[in-house]
């Protein structure tokens, strides 16, 4: 693959070029701070929100220079670099950066000077560090300096964005002769009126002996100046300014190291930022040294390679599927769920967890790290208020978010907590208690103005009673058509003008919140609750009839209908005439049945389909459509105007895969799928990380390009669908399920999966090469009664082996 390839065992990118058609990025992190980092050390750091806590500079555009970043600049007394090739951009005699699981790792050499950097963050401090070691491969002695640097932001990113000469006002940065250190933070915690103490501390230190500190940005770079030709580092005329107040800062040290032929210096850096200001003294001094940030990094690899390894493993005959779903989906599914959707190089940091999104990933996961799900969906259901609707999500440091809340978010949960009871058997959860929350949203609408201060505890319900009120208000909170309101947006955050009257609603909502009823039916029956078996079964009834009556637009199902009652996503309209959506879910809740069904996948080969993979809708919109919003604003192809956008493509993919269709899912999946794109130059982003969309096919010349990679839904659905709903193997509330649904050419494939204390290791043989229906099970030697594998729990492993016919 040109730029990089996988090493052997797939546990590292290996990238080979540091001229990526854009950064190709890790992301490096416990639960409460995370670097991300480039192939060229480009990229920022924050502390328990990307928003509100930014500990190094990124700006939106700077995705197209990659920078700032993690920097260790080096000079010889002639020649001066950047050992990880950014930011000085000098050409090295030999470059690669190894993006691992919980590390990367930047070899360069120059000048016949070897560098080798290591960053990671551990798992127990509320920092990165950077273990690096210089080596001298000449037959000289070398005298090097050596200049670590990052540049700061402290504090609030939007402010930034808005404010930013204003925000370096409140700056104070200084180095610390006892402590070897350079410590930074603001005044105060500035967001807007909302000011608060700024009660953490950021630092940076080096395990070298530092003889200079500087603190001044200018004062480094040189008047004019960029970080490409820093005069400090190029002039060697590097100046301490130990303290910086009120302006741009940066923290950078001077060291000078003396190198025999084949002599190597190791050494340290360590970047945090942490509240437990008492505590900082402790861990620079653990970090300081080189032998104990050496076990540390091997600590972090350990803890990765169990959190990816030590579950869910699957051999089929495609080399790259078994790659990504292994070991690089489930990397990602962790970064969505610990961060959810804000921290990128492209997206707007506004920090935060949203609800919908949170809701699918803590699902997505919970085959491999059910306590996580666990945690999440307790928090989730904290979140609902008593007439069911949702505060959009929170943050670690504001609390829930208090903007108007989508009108989508009470179908998610309850998928939530029937996948995690049906993966642990802990249907216990339904009947602890859980508070509901008060804010200023009456109704999910209508704002109470005389509402002050935070989001309050209202008391508290069972965690059925919460999922109850959430499907429940969904159904009654209906337009002219009975269909759920949209509000200012549904699962399509840009579909955000149709409902803004209150009028609009949507035939997409509907069919979720079918699938969701159906949900809620089976685990209510599961549980013995007949009264309530019978009560959502008839919602569901109802639901699902109205959206084949006034849903169906004669070849597929419309998407909604505006404010003025006029439809969307109709043989009607002239562009946006058919959306991905509403026939993929249309199959996922079941509303799809018989002649219908067969017409709607017609209708998604004929008008979505393409070389790139599934298109959200089509025609794209070529101009505003004030009806329905943003979606008709962005570029032809460009995210939700009618781009390949993956998560949706993916609900196809499950849809497919549903039905028993394993080609079109596996066609679905591959095309979007990052490591099996054959063109790096045209796809760009990475190919270890999937985007949340591929440019769509109207876009006048970049179709096929990947955009906004790694924070999207679309890695939960993908694993998902791929362990799931392709090889088919399913959590049921009474056992495992296995109904592959494959492409027909693979004849034999292999998952290892660990259900309810025991493991199993289930064969799938395909001898006849069909797509799906499996007509014999054999289990540990004996045929099993239908495809129900049952429940153990015995510590054992059982063998399994299925076979299609
Ligand atoms: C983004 C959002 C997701 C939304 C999608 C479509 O991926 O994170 O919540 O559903 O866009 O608008």
């Amino acid at each position: 693959m040109k730029y990089g390839h996988f090493s052997p065992d797939s546990l590292e990118y290996i990238i080979t070029s540091p001229l990526t058609p854009y950064p190709w990025i890790n992301y490096l992190t416990n639960d409460r701070y995370c670097s991300i980092i480039s192939q060229c050390a480009g990229g920022y750091s924050f502390y328990k929100d990307c928003r509100t806590n930014r500990v190094t500079r990124w700006l939106p555009e700077n995705y197209n220079v990659d920078r700032p970043g993690k920097y260790l600049f080096i000079r010889d007394g002639k020649n001066a670099w950047s050992a990880t090739y950014q930011p000085m951009r000098e050409k090295p005699s030999a470059y690669a950066c190894h993006h691992g699981l919980g590390y990367t790792t930047i070899k360069s050499t120059y000048y016949g000077v070897k560098s080798q950097i290591s960053y990671f963050v551990p798992e127990d401090d509320d920092c990165e560090v950077w273990l690096a070691s210089i080596e001298n491969t000449t037959k000289k002695t070398k005298t090097l300096e050596i200049f670590p640097y990052v540049e700061f932001l402290i504090g609030d990113y939007h402010e930034e964005l808005r404010y930013r000469n204003i925000m370096n006002l409140y700056n104070r940065v200084w180095f610390d002769k006892k402590q070897k250190a350079i410590f930074a933070k603001k005044t105060a915690q500035w967001q807007g009126m909302n000011i608060k103490p700024f009660s953490s501390l950021i630092f940076f230190a080096s395990s070298l002996e530092p003889k200079g500190a500087c603190t001044q940005k200018r004062s480094f770079l040189g008047r004019y100046n960029s970080e490409e030709k820093p005069e400090a580092v190029v002039d060697g005329n590097f100046k301490n300014f130990p303290l910086c107040s009120g302006e741009d800062s940066i923290g950078s040290f001077k060291h000078a190291v003396t190198l025999k032929p084949g002599q190597k210096v190791e050494f340290t850096v360590v970047l945090g930022q942490t509240e437990k200001v008492g505590a900082i003294k402790a861990l620079l001094a653990k970090y300081k040294k080189v032998s104990f940030a050496k076990k540390e990094l091997e600590k972090t690899k350990a803890l990765w390679r169990k959190r990816i390894l030590g579950n869910i493993e699957v051999k089929t005959p495609d080399n790259d599927f078994n790659t990504i779903v292994n070991v690089w989906l489930k990397y990602q599914m962790y970064v969505c769920n610990t961060w959810s959707r804000s921290p990128s190089f492209f997206h707007e940091g506004s920090g935060g967890r949203g609800y919908r999104d949170s809701c699918q990933d803590s699902e997505s996961i919970v085959s491999i790290n059910s306590d996580l799900t666990r945690q999440k969906i307790l928090k989730l259901a904290s979140l609902i208020r008593r007439d069911g609707t949702c505060a959009p999500g929170w943050s670690e440091t504001v609390g829930p978010h208090k903007f108007l809340p989508n009108k989508d978010h009470q179908v998610w949960l309850t998928a939530t907590v029937c996948a995690y009871i049906k993966e642990t058997g802990d249907s216990g959860i339904l009947q602890e208690k859980v508070s509901y929350i008060k804010d200023r949203w009456v109704g999910g609408w209508h704002e109470n103005k005389n509402w002050k201060g935070p989001a309050q505890e209202d008391g508290t319900g069972t965690f059925l009673e919460h999922l109850e009120q959430n499907l429940s208000f969904c159904f009654s909170d209906t337009g002219a058509r009975g269909f759920p309101l949209i509000g200012h947006a549904d699962w399509n955050d840009a579909i955000d003008a149709a409902g803004i009257k209150h009028k609009g609603d949507s035939v997409w909502l509907a069919q979720a919140l079918v699938r969701s009823l159906r949900m809620l039916v089976d685990l209510c029956e599961f549980i013995g609750e007949k009264e309530k078996t019978r009560k959502y079964c008839t919602m569901a009834d109802e639901m699902d009839k109205r959206t084949n009556s006034k849903g169906w637009d004669g070849a597929w199902y419309s998407r909604g209908f505006d404010d003025q009652g006029q439809v969307y996503g109709s043989h009607k309209d002239k562009e946006g005439k058919i959306f991905l959506n509403t026939q993929a879910w249309a199959i996922l809740s079941g509303v799809a049945k018989g002649e219908r069904l067969k017409i709607v996948l017609k209708s998604v080969d004929k008008y979505l389909n393409g070389k790139h993979g599934l298109a959200l809708f089509y025609p794209a919109f070529s101009s505003w459509v004030k009806r329905l919003g943003r979606i008709s604003m962005f570029s032809e192809g460009t995210k939700e105007n009618a781009a390949v956008f993956c998560h949706a493509a993916t609900f196809m993919a499950v849809a497919y895969a549903m039905i028993g269709c394993g080609d079109k899912s596996y066609e679905a999946m591959k095309k979007i799928m990052p490591n099996a794109q054959k063109d790096m130059d045209l796809y760009k982003t990475e190919p270890y990380a999937y985007a949340e969309y591929l440019v769509g096919p109207q876009n006048p010349y970049r179709y096929g390009e990947g955009a906004f990679s790694w924070i999207t839904g679309t890695a939960g659905w993908n694993f998902m669908c791929a362990t799931e709903w392709l090889l088919g193997v399913r959590r049921e509330y009474n056992g495992l399920r296995i109904d592959p649904s494959i492409p027909r050419h693979w004849k034999t494939c292999f998952v290892r999966r660990f259900f309810r204390g025991s493991t199993y290791e289930i064969t799938i043989e395909n001898p006849r090469g069909i797509e799906h229906g499996v007509v014999q099970v054999m289990l540990d030697g004996r045929e099993l009664d239908g495809n129900l594998l049952p429940v153990f729990d015995d510590g054992k492993i059982h063998q399994v082996k299925a076979i299609l016919g």
